[in-house]
């Protein structure tokens, strides 16, 4: 438990253990739940709670802060690592009303039963006076659910926007204490989490800009006490500009790809392109992910297996395709060794992403000389295609 302003508790968890969210993101820096206690002169607000694994965590911090009442909790979002502790809170502190918009509301009858006479409901730009201290909602729909909403508390000038600018980072550190730390972090958790919701993201920006912010408190990792550093980050990231980049992802397995994907990016290092390679079997998802925030090119290498993809190569174009990038150009290259249908089947798992498709380059088994020529040829379409947006000299 700690304050960040004058009657403004930290009161939520640092998960430094956990090393997977939702079955499916890596964690390699842990992860924090963030909740805050926030204590007016007449009235205390708990805003947000905690992932039910660390209840007890929260339920002592609000012991440590002498939260002897909790009159509104504060439910800024319906998933469980910040609703989840709930109906704990309100066993607590049965007379604690749950303050929240009517689509979080019915997420959290459906997703922790709570009761329908626990609720009330503010809408967009409604405010709840707590004394001297008064909470004003702005509705921040798909970041990333569609309840989600953001609170700002305009005497302290502090905005708590849920998941929106968190980073899953375990830290002893309060506030930022290392901004090229978080923004690694930062940026990991946008392109994992938020960068499906881009374009309602620019607006939910458009929305805060209105706003006096001297502090971001958001729900995942340390709070901002320089605001400015984290919108600016989201502003580059969302935004419609890509970079002289390319993403090769692939999988090899006798060697066929592996040698088509080395001649291919030695050539696109010699046009002055940068690489990000992974090898898919070995990648943590979340560094692909990050990949795919800014570059302007993603090709997908693969051999054929049965009559299609490798199912891990399958794996990386779902994913892609769920997290939508700005990407503009999208390439295949791989091998085979009777037939297949890999190529059409690559292309209808990444149909989200609104890319122009270059020519795949496929080779029948090992590749060889004309197979190399048309890498050569694929490079310079991509250069091509680079110079025309202006990115690549
Ligand atoms: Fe951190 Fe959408 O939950």
């Amino acid at each position: 438990m700690r304050q960040i302003k004058p009657n403004v508790y930290a009161v939520g968890a640092i998960d430094w253990d956990r090393r997977l969210f939702d079955e499916l993101i890596p964690l390699p820096d842990g992860t924090s739940y963030n909740a805050y206690l926030i204590r007016g002169s007449e009235k205390t607000a708990l805003l947000d709670a905690v992932d039910p694994t660390k209840s007890e965590r929260l339920i002592e911090n609000l012991v440590k802060v002498g939260a002897d009442q909790i009159d509104y909790v504060i439910a800024q979002h319906g998933e469980q690592d910040h609703s989840g502790a709930i109906p704990d809170v309100l066993t607590i502190y049965p007379e604690a009303k749950v303050v929240t918009n009517p689509k979080c509301k019915a997420m959290l009858i459906d997703l922790l039963d709570v009761g329908e006479d626990k609720f009330v409901t503010v809408a967009d730009g409604e405010t709840l006076s707590l004394g001297d201290k008064i909470l004003h909602f702005l509705y921040i729909p798909w970041v990333h659910w569609p309840e989600t909403m953001g609170t700002y508390l305009e005497e302290d000038k502090i905005f708590f926007p849920c998941d929106w600018f968190g980073s899953h980072l375990a830290t002893s550190s309060l506030f930022v204490d290392d901004e090229a730390v978080v923004y690694e972090a930062a940026k990991r958790y946008y392109a994992e989490i938020m960068m499906p919701f881009r374009t309602a993201i620019k607006k939910n920006i458009e929305k805060i800009d209105l706003l006096q912010i001297e502090m971001i408190a958001p729900s995942h990792g340390p709070v901002y006490d320089r605001p400015e550093f984290i919108i600016d980050a989201y502003k580059d990231w969302v935004s419609d500009e890509v970079k002289n980049e390319v993403v090769m992802a692939y999988v090899s397995m006798h060697g066929s790809v592996r040698a088509m994907v080395q001649h291919f990016v030695d050539g696109l290092i010699e046009r002055g392109i940068t690489v990000k390679q992974f090898n898919l079997p070995a990648t943590d998802i979340g560094e692909l992910a990050m990949a795919l925030v800014d570059a302007a090119t993603l090709v997908v290498g693969s051999p054929t297996v049965l009559t299609g993809p490798h199912p891990v190569a399958a794996y990386a174009c779902v994913l892609v395709n769920a997290l939508r990038p700005k990407t503009k150009f999208a390439s295949i290259i791989g091998s085979y060794g009777w037939g297949g249908k890999m190529v059409e089947q690559i292309t209808g798992l990444i149909g989200n992403l609104k890319v122009e498709l270059l020519e795949p380059v496929i080779a029948k088994g090992h590749p060889k000389g004309g197979d190399f020529t048309a890498l050569d040829r694929l490079a310079d379409q991509i250069l091509d295609k680079h110079r025309e947006l202006g990115i690549a000299s």
